[in-house]
């Protein structure tokens, strides 16, 4: 029996690619599924997703899109982060696109590229967040190095915006949108035709249709979390209609024990939490390394069937206590829900966020891989 899963809701899935899919209705719809799918399950969700309208997926390692392909997914993938030139072969051998900004790479694809089939590449450009990109003179020196090899191809150019979700003031992307521009300016001049550029994050999708380009790259909001409050705020000043967008992950686990602790009593490690009357513990069997922030102690709750179960004591390595003393019928082998939705109540991962000082992206992301994901309606 698992003492812990994580439940995931195709319908809310389907929700967001649809709501996706019509703000973007013009452009391919790249699903980001790199980190296990922000921590949701890559297969199932990247089978999901595609079924619910989705066009390209977008992954940030090669064993990622290997995952994918020995999964018999057969749509255009998109490797975001670094790839060895040494594995060269196995990129052709998985009919993967790349970004792109170091030129071994490229002369590695080229030599390994089969006949009569071309690798599509994506030169990251730089813009201003200073990971990955290229400037404007070693993109075009890329862009010409590119068209004189075989078996490599310049499909587009892509960015990534380093601050549109932290604020209201959006000033320093609208400067990397103008950089972006010029650097594409420049390769048509130079008589490059690219037929997928991209440069939206869900921040960008979300508030500025004009920036959509060819490919959109939606992560966090395919999984029905908005990227900041910020981005939300925005959106309504920018009086655009903010889509409600559906969260599609429940983190559940089972009560392991019940137990009475007299007042006075300290609980688990530090002695960080003393009861000042008869307390009733659930032990849960979820600690830090399944993903259970240590930051959550003492100040997080969890959900029985909707009700409040505050966290007494730090978070262990594999365990957690709450405070059950007004749930007369929490029990051993009863059902906790440690994020998302429990009868009527829940617990968003922007809440868990503002407990554990980070963002909503960290909270599922960092659910250890090892726990089953579920696909639920
Ligand atoms: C290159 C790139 N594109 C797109 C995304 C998706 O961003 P978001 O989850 O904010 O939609 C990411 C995520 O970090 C990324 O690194």
């Amino acid at each position: 029996m698992e003492l812990t899963w994580v439940e995931v809701s195709k319908s809310a899935l389907r929700h967001n690619v649809e709501t996706f899919r019509s703000l973007a209705s013009n452009s391919l719809l790249g699903a980001v599924v790199k980190a296990n799918a922000y921590g949701h399950g890559l297969v199932p969700v990247a089978q999901t997703v595609l079924e619910a309208g989705a066009d390209w997926l977008c992954v940030n390692a090669l064993y990622e899109a290997q995952a994918l392909r020995q999964a018999s997914i057969d749509c255009p993938i998109y490797v975001l982060g670094y790839v060895s030139p040494t594995d060269a072969e196995a990129v052709v051998e998985a009919d993967l696109r790349l970004v792109v900004y170091d030129p071994s790479l490229v002369e590695a694809l080229s030599a390994a590229a089969s006949k009569g089939r071309s690798v599509p590449l994506h030169i990251k450009v730089e813009t201003g967040n200073n990971r990955q990109g290229l400037s404007l003179e070693q993109t075009l020196a890329l862009a010409r190095m590119i068209r004189t090899l075989p078996g490599v191809h310049l499909e587009g150019i892509s960015s990534h915006y380093a601050d549109i979700e932290d604020t209201t003031d959006h000033t320093f992307a609208k400067e990397q949108l103008s950089r972006y521009r010029e650097i594409d300016l420049a390769l048509a001049a130079d008589g490059h035709k690219l037929s997928v550029r991209s440069f939206s994050n869900s921040a960008a999708t979300l508030l500025w249709p004009a920036t959509h380009f060819e490919l959109v790259r939606v992560g966090v909001s395919l999984y029905g979390m908005w990227p900041s409050k910020e981005t939300l705020v925005s959106a309504l000043l920018e009086k655009r209609n903010a889509p409600k967008l559906k969260p599609a992950l429940t983190w559940k686990a089972r009560i392991a024990q019940v137990k009475t602790v007299k007042a006075g009593e300290f609980v688990g490690y530090g002695r960080s939490f003393q009861a000042t009357h008869e307390t009733r513990l659930a032990v849960i069997p979820v600690g830090y390394y399944d993903g259970y922030d240590r930051g959550l102690s003492n100040l997080a709750h969890v959900l029985i069937d909707g009700r409040i179960a505050p966290l007494r004591g730090r978070v262990c390595m594999n365990m957690v206590m709450a405070d059950v003393s007004d749930i007369p019928d929490a029990a051993p082998n009863g059902e906790v829900v440690l994020l998302g939705e429990s009868n009527g109540s829940a617990i968003s991962a922007d809440q868990m966020a503002e407990w554990a000082h980070t963002i909503n992206y960290e909270i599922p992301t960092r659910i250890n891989d090892r726990i089953p994901r579920i696909l639920v309606d």
